[in-house]
């Protein structure tokens, strides 16, 4: 299928703030390939290595999602996450940046002394409103965002991790950022969770008219769930650029829900196996929670040889590498 250059350009005209925009590396892990004992050719995308507020997929949701947000007049950006969210530490993080204040919602105790995440949402000066169990986020959102405007404040709303269709585009921008950099690959792995970057990445490899499968490892949600979420989000992005409908949600969406282990953020001896790995033959720090469960994915397809030594696997960093000083 060749590019939609219609669907192209609506894309990359979307409004960005420039939270360090340049292209992120691509690297090629020769010696943790080697450990493998060779396979597939692998190459890792290092969105852990943007240079705003530690990195990470959810600075490139906050380009638009912030962009939006000051062409509508906010003052104040809401979110919501777990006490280590980082979705969180960079909204906190954009605020601070444009001059915005910023009010979390997490779900959780607050720590008696913050670490990691916490304490970078912190030191950007977020307020933080503790609720007790994930339902209560989205509501306890509502209700500051209420109150706030009844002050005569303007707040923002941003959902769970920026999923929405705008959050997504940014990781379709991508797409097209790596194309500029090297050969489309055969397969991209990442970590998902909330929707967003998957429904984004498996969007812009439509609109490139690229062949490449998209393998999104769940953090916690059972595969269908999550499918069915990135779908979701899939149809959203048609809305928001005016797409025809199945045009990007008829894609294929692949899950892999089977490195999740006993939950979120519990790490699994494969997560452990593949952080250390990374470490230690290519000083390559993965996070817990999301990265090191999505390349113990990727290391247990390369060991079942379920690639080609003729393919190319790319593992996207999606950064989180904060989360190992929680
Ligand atoms: C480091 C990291 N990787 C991957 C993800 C998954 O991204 P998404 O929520 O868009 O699926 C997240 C956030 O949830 C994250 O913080």
């Amino acid at each position: 299928m060749p590019p939609d250059r219609t669907l192209l350009d609506r894309l990359n005209a979307l409004p960005a703030v420039p939270f360090a925009p340049g292209a992120t590396p691509v690297d090629e892990p020769a010696r943790l390939r080697a450990a493998l004992g060779g396979g597939p050719r692998l190459l890792v995308k290092r969105d852990d290595a943007i240079a705003f507020a530690f990195g990470g997929n959810k600075v490139r949701k906050l380009r638009l999602v912030a962009a939006r947000a000051q062409a509508e007049g906010a003052d104040t950006l809401i979110t919501c996450g777990g006490v280590q969210s980082n979705h969180a530490r960079v909204t906190a993080a954009a605020a601070a940046a444009l001059g915005m204040r910023c009010l979390l919602v997490a779900n959780g105790v607050a720590p008696d002394r913050a670490t990691a995440n916490a304490l970078l949402a912190r030191l950007l000066g977020a307020k933080i409103h503790y609720v007790s169990s994930r339902a209560d986020r989205a509501p306890a959102m509502e209700a500051l965002a209420a109150e706030r405007i009844a002050r005569g404040e303007r707040p923002y709303v941003i959902p769970l991790g920026a999923s929405t269709p705008l959050g997504a585009a940014a990781l379709a921008q991508a797409i097209g950022e790596l194309v500029a950099q090297i050969d489309p690959p055969d397969v991209i792995v990442h970590a998902s969770s909330s929707a967003g970057t998957q429904a984004g990445f498996v969007a812009g490899c439509r609109m490139h008219g690229l062949r490449t499968q998209v393998i999104g490892v769940s953090a916690d949600e059972p595969s269908m769930v999550l499918a069915g979420e990135v779908r979701g989000v899939l149809r959203g992005i048609e809305g928001l650029l005016g797409a025809s409908p199945g045009v990007l949600a008829d894609a294929r969406v692949e899950v892999d829900d089977g490195f999740v282990g006993d939950g979120y953020g519990i790490p699994t001896p494969a997560s452990e196996e593949a952080l250390r790995l990374c470490a230690t033959t290519e000083a390559l720090f993965l996070d817990p929670t999301y990265t090191a469960k999505a390349m113990a994915g990727l290391i247990a397809r390369v060991r079942d040889g379920r690639f080609t030594a003729a393919q190319t696997v790319l593992f996207w960093h999606t950064g989180g590498q904060v989360g190992l000083f929680a």
